[in-house]
């Protein structure tokens, strides 16, 4: 397969489809999504993450949910959809471009037509419309990053925000893609990325197949990298960005950037405008999704803790924008003081 071309999400035959995120790298399967529930299911328990990828699945969950309904007026079937968007929402709290497809989508019905059938196909095309912004978004980011990625091309990536995190080639991912089909050196020193183990299951898998060169680390190895001179800079993705430039994403981002600080390593944060939130005044206000301690006293299902330890899982950290250098987005190159470009995005959720 040529993750270039990598589908995560896609319509078919009126299921959502997925590529099943647990079991790669060892299996490629398809999940296929008949319900808004089952949707809901799929986003829960991971079988799609990675914050783009799963407001595009939302956005496909929503366009399900008019073409399972048998509301015969456009009021009913609205009345529906507020609840499909209640649905899908509350399946994780910390990734702003879940609730922001599933608003969309909402206000395309609200404003789209006074007829079922033809809002349901509008519907349809909006998630597909979702879903080709988000690829075309991903190739921008990766225009704008890869001059950013300094000339001996060693990059440091947390947690998986490639192709499989998006509709297709990533954020923190793009740039690397992009600099490595330009023909410049690229090497990319993985994090595993404790608990869930996303870099090791998912990145390494995406940039083996890309044929791009890298090294799988634990977290905990990050900093000696860093003090040996083996990381030129670290390009991390995002789960929302809000206002003041503050960034939450997967736990072990913070402790990246602190260590990026010492060592004088520049630090990117690469992500699409429906990342970010700018309803909220700074990183403090984002809600952080707490999940099972099983994740974490768990490895591949067998237990590697004693029985009944109390572990903690706070599924995301948040990065104060003063550890930053930059925002990476499809518009640009953001720099400090961040605030001022994140309001000049282009927001296009109405
Ligand atoms: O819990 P996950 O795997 O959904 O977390 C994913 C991340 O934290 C990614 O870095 C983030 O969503 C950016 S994806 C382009």
């Amino acid at each position: 397969m040529n993750t270039n071309e990598l589908r995560t999400v896609w319509w078919e035959n009126a299921n959502v489809c997925l590529i099943d995120q647990l079991r790669l790298p060892h299996e490629q399967v398809t999940v296929r999504c008949q319900t808004v529930d089952e949707v809901a299911r799929a986003i829960k328990t991971m079988q799609v993450r990675g914050a783009p990828a799963i407001g595009c699945t939302a956005a496909y969950g929503m366009a399900l949910a008019a073409r399972n309904s048998v509301a015969t007026t456009v009021e009913a079937l609205i009345e529906e959809l507020y609840q499909a968007k209640a649905t899908l929402d509350a399946q994780r709290p910390t990734a702003v471009n879940l609730m922001w497809a599933t608003k969309r989508m909402l206000q395309k019905a609200i404003t789209s037509s006074n007829e079922p059938e033809l809002l349901r196909q509008r519907l349809l095309d909006e998630a597909h419309a979702i879903l080709h912004e988000d690829l075309d978004m991903c190739h921008a980011i990766g225009e704008y990053g890869a001059p950013l990625i300094p000339e001996r091309g060693n990059v440091l990536t947390h947690c998986n925000a490639g192709g499989l995190a998006t509709a297709g080639y990533g954020t923190a991912l793009a740039p690397i893609r992009t600099a490595h089909s330009q023909g410049r050196t690229i090497h990319v020193h993985v994090d595993e990325t404790r608990p869930f183990l996303q870099g090791a299951r998912l990145t390494a898998w995406e940039l083996r197949e890309a044929g791009i060169p890298q090294t799988l680390i634990t977290d905990n190895m990050a900093g000696f990298m860093m003090s040996r001179g083996n990381v030129d800079c670290i390009i991390v993705g995002a789960d929302r960005i809000v206002a003041n430039g503050d960034v939450a994403n997967k736990i072990g981002t913070y402790s990246l950037a602190v260590l990026a600080q010492y060592h004088k390593i520049p630090f990117y944060v690469a992500a699409p405008f429906s990342t970010v939130d700018l309803s909220l005044a700074s990183g403090d206000l984002i809600p952080i999704e707490e999940r099972s301690p099983d994740e974490v006293t768990h490895i591949g299902g067998r237990l590697v803790a004693p029985e009944h330890v109390v572990a903690a899982h706070p599924a995301f950290d948040v990065t104060p924008n003063d550890l930053i250098t930059a925002i990476i987005t499809e518009q640009g190159v953001i720099r400090p003081p961040f605030d001022q470009g994140l309001f000049g995005l282009g927001r296009r959720d109405g």
